[in-house]
């Protein structure tokens, strides 16, 4: 016998923020990055300059991710401390390549930025909720699959936008299943500002 009345609560759930940063990107830029020297990278091809929102000419650019990133420090992490951009690159996939899983290491919040338009299929995100091996694989069937039992969740990214979320969690991007090149920025940002408590001995100037 199936019990009639239960309720399911979430304890914890862990969140991706995305925002329209078409205002920010003009054509010239797009060139300039899409023309950016690009080197190998494991699956796919990044750009020799890991540092490129230091580059004047995407000035625009770095302050409209600035914004995204206040807006998540203090509406999705709920923190007084500010984020800042550490090191930003662009990525090109080409038709066939994907992106292997992986996370951002000394980052809190990492983000993407499609800044050009993505091709059609545009190749999805997909997170994994387990950052580690698991001895013990218990998934959901397919039919009762939910954002509580999920070992993964998956979003389409769409032209012109923004997508940050934990640096911690492994994430993949689906081969690029079109004809052509799926172009990305990737970025990484750190806290700065005061942490912990003075009489706790726990404070932290960053
Ligand atoms: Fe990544």
């Amino acid at each position: 016998m199936t019990l009639k009345k239960y309720n399911v609560q979430p304890l914890f759930a862990i969140p991706y923020m995305r925002a329209d940063l078409s205002h920010a990107i003009t054509p010239e830029q797009v060139e300039f990055i899409q023309n950016l020297k690009m080197v190998p990278n494991q699956t796919n091809l990044i750009s020799e300059n890991l540092y490129i929102f230091e580059e004047p000419e995407l000035k625009s650019i770095k302050e409209a991710v600035q914004h995204a990133l206040d807006t998540y420090a203090s509406e999705v992490m709920g923190i007084p401390q500010k984020l800042y951009v550490t090191q930003s690159w662009s990525l090109i996939n080409e038709p066939g390549q994907g992106m292997h899983g992986h996370a951002h290491s000394n980052s809190i919040v990492s983000g993407s930025l499609y800044y050009a338009p993505l091709p059609n299929p545009p190749s999805k995100m997909v997170f994994d909720k387990h950052t580690a091996y698991r001895q013990l694989v218990l998934n959901p069937l397919k039919e009762k699959q939910n954002i509580y039992n999920t070992p993964l969740n998956v979003v389409e990214p769409k032209d012109h936008e923004i997508l940050m979320f934990p640096s911690e969690l492994t994430h993949q991007v689906e081969p690029n299943m079109s004809k052509e090149r799926r172009y990305s920025i990737a970025f990484n940002a750190f806290v700065k500002g005061t942490l912990g408590d003075f009489r706790d001995v726990s404070q932290l100037t960053l």
